[in-house]
């Protein structure tokens, strides 16, 4: 016990760092790297193995306009990120990220990543959905740069040995609970090690949210069981909002029932997808990009012909995704991942048969609202771009916003390591390494043991794997790729009322050590909050734009609802209360709709084809 510490019966650990990272994915290890090479006492955080953070799961690659393959330039590359947002991307961020992106990816070549290799040397580049040369024009650019179809896990390993050579410390397994907020300001962060269940203090001029998304709020989804928004809950519990949660991304092709997912660089390659009548639809929906239109797009045609009666097997629910055309030794060179899932997951060999796909969970573009330089915004403020002091936000977790109500492929992993590197640079400018730190305030610790303390004690009538599966079935249901009012309306009822069963969780082990139903409780706590703000923000949100397609309002209105959506939610009522009224607010920020240099144009709205 400390004298800053109100809580009794827990042993607390106290440091003390300039920086502190939570998360130790792409983005997370970007942004300790340059934190630590900046000269600052840095730590990361990490629930998992930094080599095991879902970063490694990626697989078709990176974006950057190398030109490599076929010709290119970074406006193509802005104006495809911004028609691929369906212009809810705000266009001075995207074109950060487009500009900075070749170097960011001549970084990793430098850091080890082993890139495929056109035949004069250079990285190879294949095509990826929404793509294109000539500002949206066509024909596809070449523009994913590849390391086979294990592009994640390559710079994921890059990454971490490059991080080993930086003094940075790393905390491994233990997992982050919430932040230490005053005044607004966000000053350390509390965790607990889930070896030993001691808790630790970390006090911090910076604490860097790289925690990912949190596709485990729905029942069928690529991303990883770790994936459970960890930095966005402790972002709504310190009431601060969450932004554009109503868009969340389903990728085309994960395997049917086992939600693993087959990257579209399959399409990129050559792979097409047919329905019951052995028809390629595509050509149809999109005569132009056709099996590579942007992923919303292929998601949308595979759910129509599935619902409209063309959908394959027995139950007629799943579409095929055919590779069996293509060159065995192009299959073993440029996609020995997927060949391998395919077998493994589907018991397909893919040189021979089609593989059984459907659109499945994938991405949140959504999350915590950040500007360029990774720095946390409050937009519920008078200037919706004030910065919350100390909080910064990287990678799938942030919300920056460049992916608007759409990422395209392989836009993910270009947008950790140029953001993550960002906030590197903006904790260098900001930060003076060693500089003294003021005391903690008294509560410091109060609101994580709170709730640790209620979770640990929990003894009600519902497990805590039941209340997930309830969410998660619920989300699926009814906040999937079409959505319609009475859905919507009835799925915000039903989501409300899974909410309500955490106030009857049931942890069956009170230990602190390794106790994995208590760390899974806390995350379903997080999961829970997004779930409510999800939903809630898309029974709002009445149009379509990008990944939100609602039925009663089919067309996008750029008039009344070209913002971003900003929501906070009332989930935690403090250390002895029970959790909070559940409720959320709801407000808008305007879009920035201006460019960062002169030389690039804005990008005006117009309907999006393919
Ligand atoms: O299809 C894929 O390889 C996924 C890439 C991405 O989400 O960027």
């Amino acid at each position: 016990m400390t004298e800053n510490n109100t809580q009794p019966a827990y042993k607390i650990v106290d440091h003390t760092y300039d920086t502190i990272v939570v998360g130790a994915g792409g983005s997370g290890l970007r942004a300790t790297m340059g934190s630590a090479e900046a000269g600052l006492k840095t730590a990361c955080i990490t629930k998992v193995f930094p080599t095991r953070s879902h970063t490694v799961a990626a697989q078709g690659g990176i974006a950057a306009s190398l030109g490599n393959n076929t010709p290119d330039h970074w406006t193509w590359h802005m104006y495809d990120t911004v028609k691929g947002s369906d212009w809810l991307g705000d266009q001075d961020a995207i074109e950060y990220l487009v500009r900075e992106a070749p170097q960011a990816v001549y970084e990793l070549e430098h850091a080890g990543v082993p890139f495929s290799r056109n035949d004069d040397g250079t990285i190879y580049q294949r095509p990826f959905g929404g793509h294109m040369q000539n500002m949206g024009e066509g024909p596809p650019v070449q523009r994913t740069c590849a390391a086979a179809d294990r592009t994640g896990h390559a710079m994921l390993h890059a990454l971490y040995q490059q991080s080993l050579k930086y003094d940075a410390d790393f905390f491994i397994e233990y997992f982050a609970i919430d932040l230490i907020m005053e005044d607004g300001e966000c000053r350390g962060v509390i965790a607990i090690c889930l070896e030993d269940g001691s808790i630790h203090r970390f006090r911090s001029h910076a604490v860097v949210l790289a925690t990912g998304g949190y596709g485990r709020c729905f029942f069928s989804a690529t991303s990883a069981h770790s994936c459970t928004g960890d930095g966005g809950g402790m972002v709504l519990r310190a009431g601060l909002p969450l932004q554009d949660m109503e868009f969340v991304q389903f990728h085309p092709t994960g395997i049917y029932g086992a939600g693993v997912l087959i990257t579209e660089g399959a399409r990129g390659e050559g792979g097409y997808l047919t329905n019951s009548e052995g028809e390629r639809f595509m050509e149809r929906y999109a005569p132009s990009a056709k099996d590579l239109a942007s992923r919303d797009v292929v998601s949308r045609c595979m759910a129509t012909e599935i619902r409209e009666g063309r959908g394959v097997g027995a139950e007629k629910d799943h579409i095929y995704l055919h590779l069996d055309h293509i060159d065995p030794n192009v299959l073993a060179e440029r996609l020995p991942g997927i060949t391998e899932t395919g077998k493994i997951f589907a018991g397909v060999d893919l040189t021979k048969k089609a593989l059984p796909v459907v659109p499945t969970v994938h991405y949140n573009m959504g999350g915590i609202p950040c500007n360029y330089h990774g720095e946390v915004i409050n937009p519920t403020k008078d200037d919706p771009d004030s910065v919350v002091p100390g909080l910064y936000a990287v990678g799938e977790a942030a919300c920056v916003s460049v992916h608007g109500a759409n990422r395209l492929g392989s836009n993910s992993l270009i947008d950790l390591v140029v953001f993550g590197r960002a906030t590197g640079l903006r904790l260098k400018d900001k930060l003076k390494p060693g500089t003294s730190h003021k005391p903690l305030p008294k509560d410091s610790v109060d609101m994580a043991l709170g709730r640790l303390d209620h979770f640990r004690h929990a003894s009600g009538g519902s497990p805590t794997a039941e209340v997930r599966m309830d969410m998660q079935k619920t989300m699926q249901k009814h906040c999937a790729v079409f959505r319609d009012t009475e859905t919507l309306a009835e799925g915000t009822k039903l989501v409300a009322k899974v909410n309500e069963r955490m106030n009857d969780i049931d942890v069956t082990d009170r230990s602190l050590i390794w106790n994995t139903d208590l760390i899974e409780t806390l995350e379903l706590d997080n999961l829970m909050a997004q779930a409510v703000v999800t939903i809630e923000s898309a029974n709002n949100r009445k149009e379509s734009r990008g990944a939100h397609m609602h039925e009663d309002h089919p067309d996008r209105d750029d008039a009344n609802w070209m913002k971003h959506t900003v929501t906070t939610f009332d989930g935690w009522g403090g250390p002895d209360s029970a959790r909070g009224s559940g409720k959320t607010e709801i407000a808008y920020r305007p879009v920035h709709e201006y460019t960062l240099s002169d030389e690039a144009e804005y990008i005006k709205p117009k309907k999006r084809v393919y």
